[in-house]
């Protein structure tokens, strides 16, 4: 079976004037099966770059990276949205949820572009809310919520689609403690019902200690 995650010898730069920075430094690691993952490290280490080649929202300068199984450079750049649709779920630090839309409508959002009837839709996004403990609050636009809301309302945005794989970039630090570990609890129960891999960049030891697996980066290179 091939690797979830499967990142060989990834370099990404970034030139600012004179300035050659190497963002990601021969980066390899490898998930074979369902796991949560925590990418630590400090400030400016390349975390967030790293989380930015798997959903493809950048390509590295050099190296490969397939996610289940499938090349991500060689995916055209007219089948990246379904791709991402099908087999990834991104969940931001700062929830990135629509203000002018209720809990429900969020994550319908994330079922826009597949082909299922409205109702269907409908039918997925509360039951997905349900999942996170959002049952309760569907009819709630995002100001009407706490920040431990939003954040289940966006983790189940990410979730829908059912996606193999979900990245989520410090989803802890705009949580006070209790709620963070909330969420934390939350993840290892999708994690274990529903075979996701989580990849999480992270400041929060708490993260770390309930990873599976945690990738150390220093300067753009995995630390050792
Ligand atoms: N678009 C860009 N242009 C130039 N330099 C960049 C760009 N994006 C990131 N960098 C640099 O690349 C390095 C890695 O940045 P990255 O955002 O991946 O760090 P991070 O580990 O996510 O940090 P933090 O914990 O603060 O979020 C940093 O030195 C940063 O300044
Ligand atoms: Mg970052």
């Amino acid at each position: 079976m091939a690797a979830i995650v499967d990142v060989r010898q990834v370099s990404k730069h970034y030139r600012r004037g004179e300035e050659r920075i190497a963002a990601l430094d021969s980066v390899s690691f490898q998930v074979a099966r369902p796991s949560v993952v925590a990418i630590a490290g400090p400030s400016g280490s390349g975390k967030s770059t790293l989380l930015g080649m798997l959903a493809r929202f950048e390509q590295p300068d050099s190296g490969s990276i397939h996610l289940d199984g499938a090349a991500l450079d060689a995916l055209p750049e007219h089948e990246l949205d379904a791709f991402r649709n099908r087999k990834l779920g991104f969940v931001f630090q700062n929830f990135n949820l629509v203000g002018t839309l209720t809990a429900q409508e969020n994550v319908e959002l994330a079922l826009a572009t597949c082909a299922l009837p409205k109702r269907e839709r409908r039918k997925a996004a509360s039951e997905t809310l349900a999942l996170v403990g959002m049952e309760h609050r569907l009819d709630h636009t995002p100001a009407q919520l706490s920040g431990g809301q939003q954040q289940r309302v966006a983790i189940a945005r990410a979730l829908v689609n059912r996606p193999k794989l979900v990245i989520a970039d410090e989803p802890t630090g705009n949580l006070d403690s209790k709620t963070a570990q909330q969420m934390l609890e939350l993840v290892d129960r999708l994690h274990r019902d529903l075979g996701t891999t989580f990849i999480i960049a992270t400041h929060d030891q708490r993260v770390m200690d309930m990873a599976g697996q945690v990738l150390r980066l220093e300067d753009g290179k995995v630390a050792a």
